[in-house]
């Protein structure tokens, strides 16, 4: 169309589309709701956002209508721009939101998009699958599901749409200890289907919760504890103003009283080690992001290790996670090369797990993404989030030559490590 992607340019297209009634594609909305900011909008809102001036209302509020019909949005991205304009303000703002300047937040996506994948060719790749293991658990691919808390901010079947939809893959659900929905619930939604289920929770300063919800995932079946160490403290989220961040709600946390407990900012590697007494289940350490952490953890009983940063919400100017990963990798490799290391963090596409694979990475888990899914299609919405990665990811291993994830080379990878690294 010739046109240049510049603001007013866009404006045209998009009247332009109207009046010859030609369907907007996913791609131009993505592209139209990045400009304005998705964090920003909101049909009872003011137009806040700097871009928001030079546009009509009730252009907005087209692209909205436009926007609430779809539910096979093409790519993880398009669901990473597209979901948050589907929530109410405080929720958005809720999910979206980062800590500091949100530095952390942006360059976990931007780092991905600075290593390239350099494909190999002519490998055979016809006989091909996506099937790992991890700490004895078969998975159909490598990606599966942190724990965000209260799902049922972004659709009201909440947890139970999210297992709904993964329901019908081989894959690791992380149920956060802030979900809004019983974990015994969740694990009968989920037993008659193959996911397996890890259970989270922080180091809290109340030993006494922290033993009662192990002794409840147990009995639920749960095959795994998550704790996550990057919490010593809650760091203050900012997103579209700070005083827009979810306050009050109906939906609940409930699995814990938060009123009587909070993160122990006395946490220390020994409390790993008296979690290791209290279970037999493996434990896996989250939120580290440096080799010497990851080795403690594992000294202290650690069974593997996610490497994190929250999503950007904790420690903002830490590294992206795709980024801390290679130090992680090498370190375990050295002094326990059977443990796995898993990362989290900024995957929005089959490239970028396919990234985090080859600098070492057994498996990736995704968190925004899954709520969009449930904001913008309930249980149907997570499932194309997880089939188009997979999709993705598969597309891209076959691209790159490899036809198992055995197969991906790390040296696919420019850089192949960060460049600080
Ligand atoms: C709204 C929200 C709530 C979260 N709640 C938890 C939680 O309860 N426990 C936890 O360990 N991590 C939590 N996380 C962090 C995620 O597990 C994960 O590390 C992060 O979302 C990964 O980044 P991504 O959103 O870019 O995929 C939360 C993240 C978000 C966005």
């Amino acid at each position: 169309m010739g046109l240049k992607r510049d603001e007013g340019n866009i404006n045209s297209e998009f009247k332009m589309r109207s009046f010859i009634r030609m369907p907007l594609s996913s791609a131009f909305l993505s592209r139209k709701l990045d400009d304005f900011g998705a964090i920003s909008t909101n049909r009872n809102e003011t137009l806040t956002h700097k871009s928001l001036r030079h546009h009509r209302p009730s252009l907005i509020l087209e692209i909205y209508e436009a926007l609430s019909s779809r539910s096979n949005l093409l790519t993880v991205d398009e669901y990473d721009r597209c979901g948050p304009a589907k929530l109410p303000l405080t929720a958005r703002n809720y999910f979206l939101g980062a800590s500091g300047r949100r530095t952390t937040y942006k360059r976990n996506k931007d780092a991905f998009d600075e290593i390239k994948i350099v494909p190999r060719m002519l490998r055979d790749v016809s006989k091909n699958s996506l099937e790992t293991s991890t700490l004895g658990l078969d998975v159909d691919f490598p990606i599966g599901l942190s724990p965000v808390a209260l799902h049922r901010l972004a659709h009201p079947d909440g947890e139970i749409a999210t297992v709904a939809g993964i329901s019908p893959f081989r894959t690791i659900m992380i149920l956060s200890s802030f979900a809004s929905t019983l974990l015994e619930e969740v694990a009968r939604a989920a037993q008659d289907s193959s996911i397996h289920l890890w259970m989270q929770m922080y180091i809290f300063d109340n030993h006494t919760w922290t033993t009662t919800l192990i002794r409840r995932a147990e009995r639920s079946g749960f095959r795994g504890i998550v704790i996550t160490a990057d919490s010593p403290v809650y760091a203050s989220l900012t997103c579209d103003g700070r005083n827009q961040i979810l306050t009050q709600t109906e939906v609940d946390l409930e699995n814990i009283d938060a009123s009587k407990i909070k993160f122990s900012p006395s946490a220390v590697f020994r409390d790993i080690t008296w979690l290791r007494s209290l279970t037999k289940l493996p434990i896996i350490i989250k939120g580290l992001l440096s080799g010497a952490d990851a080795t403690r953890a594992i000294l202290a009983g650690a069974s593997a290790i996610l490497v994190s940063n929250h999503g950007g919400r904790q420690m903002d100017g830490a590294p992206a996670a795709i980024e801390a990963l290679p130090g992680v990798v090498d370190a375990v490799n050295k002094l326990f090369p059977r443990r796995d290391v898993y990362m989290d963090g900024g995957v929005r596409s089959g490239q970028d797990v396919f990234k985090a694979i080859a600098r070492g990475a057994k498996m990736v888990f995704i968190g925004r993404p899954i709520i969009w899914g449930l904001a913008i299609g309930g249980a149907k919405g997570v499932n194309n989030v997880m089939t188009t990665l997979r999709n993705e990811f598969n597309e891209t291993m076959l691209l790159a030559g490899a036809s198992n994830v055995k197969e991906i080379r790390k040296d696919t990878l420019i850089p192949l490590v960060p460049i600080w690294g």
